[in-house]
C-alpha cells in the first residue's frame, strides 16, 4: 500500500478533528448578517476579549482580515509601512492598492522585523504632496523569516514611534497563537497594544476556515460594512466559529509539539552540508536553501517520494509542521532530503 504524502507545504492542510467535528455538530446557529448567530457571537465576544481589545469580527480569510484593518485605518492615498518579506506585501494580490486605494512602503525585514531606524526615517513628513503615513504593520510570527517570533520589546518600541506619531498600528498575527505558546506571553499582551489585530484559527489551530479581526467597536462596525461590501456576509457561520473556539480551548497547547517538530526536522537537515538554514526555528516553519544544487529540482525529487515542501517563497524551499504530521513523518521526511542530496552529489 502505498503511503500517504508528508505534507508539509503549510499548517492549512490540516482536516478538522473528531472533536472539533462534534464542536460543529452541536453549534447553536443563526443568521449572521442580522447578527442572530450565538455561537458567531460569542466566538467573536471571546477573541475581543483574549486579544484585550473592545470588538471583534469573524471573517473567512486571513487576507480578508488584514485588509479590513487596513481599510479601517486609512484612507486612499495613504501609505503603510511593512516588511519586504511580509504576506501583506508579497501574498494579499495587491488588495491594499485594489481594496483600500493605499500603498505600501516597504523596507527589509530578513528577520521578520524592520529596523526601527528605518521605520522612523520611512514616516513621511506632513506635507500636502506627499502620501500620509498612515499605519505601520507587523506580523507575528514572520512566515517568511521562518517563524520567527518578533521581540516585544522591539514591538513596544514600535507602538511607542506609532502614538508619539499618531500613526495606526496593525498586527498580522495569522501565528500569534505560536509565538505565545513559544515564550509564553499572552495574546493581550501582545495584541492590545495595537489599533487592529488579525488572527486565523485555520493554520495551526485546526480550523478549517476562519480568521478573526479585532479593534475598536467603531472600527468594527466599519469593517463588518466593508465585509458585506466585499461579499463575506455570510449567514449560519456558527458552524465555522465553533471550530475556532474549539481550536482555541482544546487545541492550543498542542503547538508546542508542532514547534518541536520544526526543531527536529532543522536538527536532521543542518547534519547536511548541501543545506543552509538562515534561521533556525523559534516555531513551526523551517526555511531552508540548497547549497550547490537546484532548489526547485530537490522539491520535486522529494515530492516523487511523498514529501511535500512549500516553493512558494522564491530561493528558499519552506516545511511547516503541524498536528495531521507526527515526529516520526518528520524524521522521515528529513532524511529522505538529506539522503536525497547526497544521492545525487555523488
Ligand atoms: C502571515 C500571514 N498572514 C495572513 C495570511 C492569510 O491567511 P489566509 O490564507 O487565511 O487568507 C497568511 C496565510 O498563510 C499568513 O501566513
Amino acid at each position: 500500500m502505498t503511503q500517504p504524502p508528508i505534507d508539509l507545504r503549510s499548517d492549512t492542510v490540516t482536516k478538522p478533528t473528531p472533536g472539533m467535528i462534534q464542536a460543529m455538530l452541536a453549534a447553536q446557529l443563526g443568521d449572521d448578517v442580522y447578527a442572530e448567530d450565538p455561537t458567531v457571537n460569542q466566538f467573536e465576544e471571546h477573541v475581543a476579549d483574549l486579544l484585550g481589545h473592545e470588538a471583534a469580527l469573524f471573517v473567512p480569510t486571513g487576507v480578508m482580515s488584514n485588509q479590513l484593518c487596513l481599510k479601517v485605518l486609512t484612507n486612499p492615498g495613504d501609505e503603510v509601512i511593512v516588511g519586504q518579506r511580509s504576506h501583506i506585501f508579497n501574498y494579499e494580490t495587491g488588495a491594499p492598492a485594489l481594496l483600500s486605494g493605499i500603498q505600501l512602503h516597504t523596507l527589509p525585514d530578513e528577520q521578520g522585523w524592520m529596523e526601527f531606524t528605518q521605520i522612523e526615517e520611512a514616516i513621511r513628513e506632513e506635507a500636502y504632496y506627499l502620501p500620509r503615513t498612515a499605519v505601520i504593520a507587523v506580523e507575528q510570527t514572520h512566515n517568511r523569516a521562518g517563524g520567527s517570533v518578533i521581540p516585544m520589546e522591539y514591538l513596544q518600541n514600535v507602538v511607542e514611534l506609532g502614538r508619539r506619531k499618531g500613526i495606526g498600528l496593525h498586527l498580522d498575527g495569522a501565528r500569534l497563537w505560536n509565538a505565545c505558546v513559544a515564550t509564553g506571553i499572552s495574546p493581550r499582551e501582545y495584541a492590545s497594544q495595537f489599533d487592529t489585530v488579525s488572527v486565523c484559527f485555520s493554520k495551526g489551530l485546526g480550523a478549517p476556515v476562519g480568521s478573526v479581526m479585532a479593534s475598536s467597536k467603531e472600527r468594527v462596525v466599519l469593517a463588518r460594512k466593508f465585509r458585506k461590501v466585499w461579499g463575506g456576509g455570510w449567514r449560519q457561520a456558527g458552524i465555522l466559529a465553533a471550530c475556532g473556539l474549539f481550536g482555541l480551548q482544546h487545541q492550543m497547547q498542542r503547538l508546542e509539539e508542532d514547534h518541536q517538530k520544526a526543531t527536529r526536522f532543522a536538527e536532521i537537515l543542518s547534519g547536511s552540508p548541501m543545506i543552509q538554514i538562515p534561521r533556525f526555528p523559534e516555531t513551526n516553519i523551517v526555511v531552508f536553501k540548497t547549497v550547490g544544487f537546484d532548489l526547485l529540482r530537490l522539491a520535486e525529487l522529494v515530492k516523487v517520494e511523498g514529501i511535500w515542501l512549500s516553493t512558494a517563497f522564491k530561493g528558499l524551499l519552506r516545511a511547516v509542521f503541524h498536528m495531521d504530521v507526527t515526529l516520526e513523518q518528520t524524521t522521515t521526511a528529513a532524511q529522505k532530503i538529506v539522503a536525497t542530496l547526497k544521492k545525487f552529489q555523488a
